[in-house]
């Protein structure tokens, strides 16, 4: 079964409204064509906006965190069930910046995971190896034991409708990108997980994207590798020309 590739974009605490705007309504004719699915994810104030511009279009809206619970006292923070009621479809959950500076857990990437499935949001969950973890060799480790963390609980059928990005830290923002056979290896190495917590058929229908520096000069390559089913585009998804470059790759 081929999998359907997955381009989205991370545009991190970028974006004013009227920036996003501008951005958007570049973006929407340039990509309107591509022969993949497109996500952007901006800000959370961006969302309405976003959701109102990209109505009709092939455009998909994701936010870039939710939280697990439904309401309640959690102050700044923003449920599925809200980010559902405005029209976004994805959220990525556990990015390695949220990891590193916001005290993500496996165990709140997970609950964030659930919280979006029981929704109906997809979530994209990000995993990836620090360079020090990378060059003591324990990078299968890392991501696979982040895999295993971030899924636990969920069922197959949910399993095999989420997207999974992985984004070496090293490469984030970076200029560094993984080669296209590191990116390979990897997501090789997360499907294998996926296998063993569920079974083939699972594994073989979850998306997984590669994200690191990933930009119109390389996308081609790296999406040419059987494993590779997207990508999570960050510094490139700020402009409208090099974002659609990487969509149409
Ligand atoms: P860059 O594309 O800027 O390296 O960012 C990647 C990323 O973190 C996307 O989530």
């Amino acid at each position: 079964m081929a999998r359907r590739p997955i381009i989205a974009g991370n545009w991190k605490m970028n974006m004013t409204p009227s920036e996003a705007e501008g951005l958007i309504k570049a973006l929407i004719p340039l990509v309107a064509d591509a022969a993949c699915d497109v996500v952007i994810c901006p800000p959370f104030v961006d969302l309405p906006l976003a959701v109102t511009l990209t109505q009709g279009t092939n455009i998909a809206i994701g936010a870039q965190n939710v939280h697990w619970a439904e309401k309640g006292a959690f102050t700044g923070e923003i449920s599925a069930t809200m980010l559902k009621s405005l029209g976004v479809q994805y959220a990525i959950v556990g990015h390695s910046e949220r990891r590193q500076y916001f005290g993500e857990t496996d165990e709140t990437v997970n609950k964030r995971a659930c919280a979006a499935l029981q929704a109906g949001i997809t979530p994209i969950i990000c995993v990836g190896e620090s360079l020090a973890q990378r060059e003591a060799g324990e990078t299968e480790n890392i991501v696979s034991n982040q895999t295993e963390a971030a899924l636990a609980g969920i069922g197959a059928e949910e399993v095999k409708t989420l997207v999974i990005a992985y984004e070496p830290i090293w490469a984030i923002g970076t200029g560094k990108t993984a080669t296209k056979e590191q990116a390979n290896e990897t997501i090789g190495c997360i499907r294998a997980t996926i296998e063993h917590m569920f079974c083939r058929d699972t594994a073989q229908a979850v998306r997984i994207q590669y994200g690191g520096s990933m930009n119109p000069g390389n996308a081609a390559a790296l999406m040419a590798m059987p494993e590779i089913d997207g990508g999570l585009i960050g510094g490139a998804s700020l402009k409208a020309e090099d974002f659609a470059k990487v969509v149409k790759y």
